[in-house]
């Protein structure tokens, strides 16, 4: 039997957090035996907002990296950066002309962007779902793990395909195939530090709010000691009143591997004091082996490298057939 196909993606802007981690990466790694997965670095998506081009090479290897630390396994998925493959900015652009300007505009992610960037919001941002139905449709993706923010992008990507199978296939002969978000329920949203109604984000103007991969133990541990609470002795999950006592009990259910029923054992009598403490231990444990192979990849660039070109070689394959698919459809002639 054929293995289903996974894609997913992350831009290389700002340092990869815990929210990346626990809401995509980590998921992605636990299930890629099951599946045959394609795993990108985003970087055409990291231009939408205003970049450092000095920069952006740079953040591109660096997360693929991050990828290899924390578990990606070169037996079970390709990885590979999408400006490698121009395919996807090809793809893109016969999206866009299918892509009715309105479903774009009420995307709740280019509000909330668009909102931060003043007069400065590029046809690139309102273009980036559009971009993304690219990433995902290339590879004939079945699942998209992600989280809880990208669910609305990936129904624009199941609403596409539907306008161009109606219009340009037949039943019998679909050109694309519908894609699934995958979104675990645990870590789907994990939130600010500073503000637990808020989810926690590269965009974060205050480093307080979130912990990075790469942060070092004694940062995290102060991060973790500075955090919000509440006064109230006893911590629970599920108090809506308590938005941060969830968030860090969840937290420290997935970091420690332990069950919601042993994580609320222990701490329902417990104080911040005590608490705080332990989730860092928890936090610590977990990043420090995906720390120690980050530096043991990042001092062999040559490994990078071949590990790339052969994503890129790989994952062009697929791309280059569905492009060709979608063009055909289309009715383009294919050049001799
Ligand atoms: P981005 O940082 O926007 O490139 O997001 C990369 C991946 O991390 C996407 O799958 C997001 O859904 C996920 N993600 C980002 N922030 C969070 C968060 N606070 N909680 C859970 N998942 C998140
Ligand atoms: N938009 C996604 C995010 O911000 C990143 C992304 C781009 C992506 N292309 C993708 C995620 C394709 C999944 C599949 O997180």
């Amino acid at each position: 039997m054929t293995k289903k196909r996974v894609l997913s993606g992350v831009q290389p802007t700002g340092n990869l957090h815990l929210g990346n981690y626990l809401g995509a990466i980590r998921n992605w790694v636990e299930v890629q035996q099951e599946y045959e997965n394609y795993f990108c670095v985003v970087d055409l998506h990291a231009i939408t907002v205003p970049h450092n081009p000095k920069t952006l090479a740079d953040d591109t290897y660096t997360l693929a990296a991050l990828y290899l630390a924390c578990g990606i396994d070169l037996n079970y998925s390709t990885l590979f950066i999408q400006s490698h493959i121009s395919a996807h900015s090809e793809l893109a652009w016969l999206l866009n002309c299918i892509t009715p300007l309105n479903w774009l505009e009420r995307m709740i992610q280019f509000k909330e962007k668009a909102s931060k960037q003043g007069e400065n919001v590029s046809v690139g941002l309102l273009d980036y779902p559009v971009l993304m139905a690219a990433d995902i449709l290339l590879y004939d993706a079945d699942l998209v793990p992600v989280g809880e923010d990208q669910k609305q992008h990936i129904e624009l990507t199941r609403d596409l395909v539907t306008r161009i199978n109606d219009q340009y296939g037949t039943k019998k002969e679909p050109i694309l195939k519908y894609p699934e978000p995958l979104i675990r329920k645990e870590g789907a949203r994990v939130m600010s530090l500073t503000d637990g109604t808020k989810k926690m984000s590269k965009s974060d103007p205050s480093e307080m709010s979130r912990i990075n991969l790469l942060d070092p133990p004694d940062e995290i541990a102060k991060k973790i000691k500075r955090c919000k609470t509440d006064p109230i002795k006893g911590l629970e999950f599920d108090n809506p009143d308590r938005p941060e006592c969830h968030n860090l009990l969840t937290l420290y259910l997935l970091l420690s591997g332990k069950t919601k029923a042993e994580v609320q054992q222990e701490t329902c009598e417990m104080g911040w004091g005590q608490f705080k403490p332990l989730l860092a231990d928890s936090a610590i444990a977990a990043l420090e082996p995906i720390q120690a192979k980050y530096h043991d990849i990042m001092s062999d660039r040559d490994y990078l490298d071949s590990v790339l070109r052969e994503g890129r070689e790989k994952a062009e394959v697929s791309a280059h057939e569905i492009l060709g698919r979608v063009k055909k459809a289309l009715g383009y002639s294919t050049p001799l």
